[in-house]
């Protein structure tokens, strides 16, 4: 099941940052499974403990999370990445900076490693001010710093965004750098859930938290053929609500060129990985995923 991608994969399903990738042991099962690459959990410049828990709930529709980035810190992913070499798998570092010094220095620090390609996180809902990605200026100035530094691929983290009109303007920001792939997409910033005990599920945040699963799978496909359309030299990482062969399917419809699992593999473990790499392989029915790719668009 061979893909293009911005660097050789033998498989196109990918976990998505931030799910079962925060310690040492959970990334080699990652690594020693049928994955085509492992993403490591974003990495800040200190580790952090994250949240309060409950900082994430399963609910009919999805999942909610306010994790708040909890993490080894970087020095420890970059000892992983060395480390992980030994199961002849890309590896994917995800940074989060605090501020456009912040990044750069995780970005350069990275660029240093072993790992296959640097993913900038401007998009997690749960760690500061706002989402870095919606502010257009500052996400222009993290990759104006992050952009230029060294020769490993660099990848982004984008959060869902609303409209044609939005993502014209991002893409216009992307096009200036050298971005080789964007991933689609974190979860929905803010949602708020409610349970039987009259209460939100989650504490972080006064309850409010990141939508992913099921209800995140139409907003982020619509990202995907929306950035698909507008920015055809830059590979796209599609995540949201991956649970099936179909969902995979659709994501190569709508025209991502790799998909990533994320709640699924947080609620069924890595055996959720060779049962939708089956259902997707019965559902390719023989044709390439070169000619399915953003089929459902014309
Ligand atoms: C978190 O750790 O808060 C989630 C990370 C993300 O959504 O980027």
């Amino acid at each position: 099941m061979k893909t293009d991608f911005c660097f050789p994969l033998t498989s196109p399903i990918m976990n998505a940052c931030g799910v079962m990738d925060t310690t040492w042991e959970e990334l080699v099962a990652l690594a020693s499974s049928r994955l085509g690459a492992v993403v490591m959990k974003t990495a800040t410049i200190r580790p952090r403990e994250g949240n309060p828990t409950p900082r994430y709930a399963r609910f009919k529709y999805g999942s909610i999370q306010a994790m708040g980035l909890p993490n080894l810190g970087y020095k420890a992913y970059i000892k992983f990445s060395e480390e992980l070499k030994k199961f002849g798998k890309p590896v994917i570092a995800s940074v989060f900076g605090f501020n456009l010094d912040e990044y750069e220095f995780l970005v350069s620090e990275f660029q240093k490693s072993e790992v296959s390609a640097i993913e900038v996180n401007v998009s997690c809902p749960n760690a500061g001010e706002g989402i870095p990605a919606y502010n257009t200026k500052y996400l222009d100035e993290v990759l104006s710093r992050v952009t230029s530094i060294g020769d490993k691929p660099i990848g982004l983290k984008l959060p869902p965004y609303l409209t044609e009109k939005d993502v014209k303007e991002v893409s216009s920001i992307i096009k200036k750098y050298n971005v080789s792939y964007i991933t689609l997409v974190n979860s929905y910033p803010t949602g708020l859930v409610i349970g039987e005990d009259e209460k939100p599920l989650i504490v972080p945040r006064n309850g409010f938290g990141g939508i992913g699963g099921e209800s995140l799978k139409p907003i982020a496909l619509a990202n995907v053929a929306m950035f698909g359309k507008s920015m055809k030299d830059v590979y796209i990482a599609g995540v949201g609500g991956i649970s099936s062969g179909k969902d995979v399917l659709d994501f190569f419809l709508a025209g991502a060129d790799v998909v990533q699992l994320g709640t699924v593999l947080k609620e069924n473990g890595l055996s959720a990985i060779s049962e939708i790499e089956r259902e997707f392989m019965d559902l390719l029915r023989g044709r390439s995923i070169e000619e399915i790719k953003g089929k459902a668009l014309g």
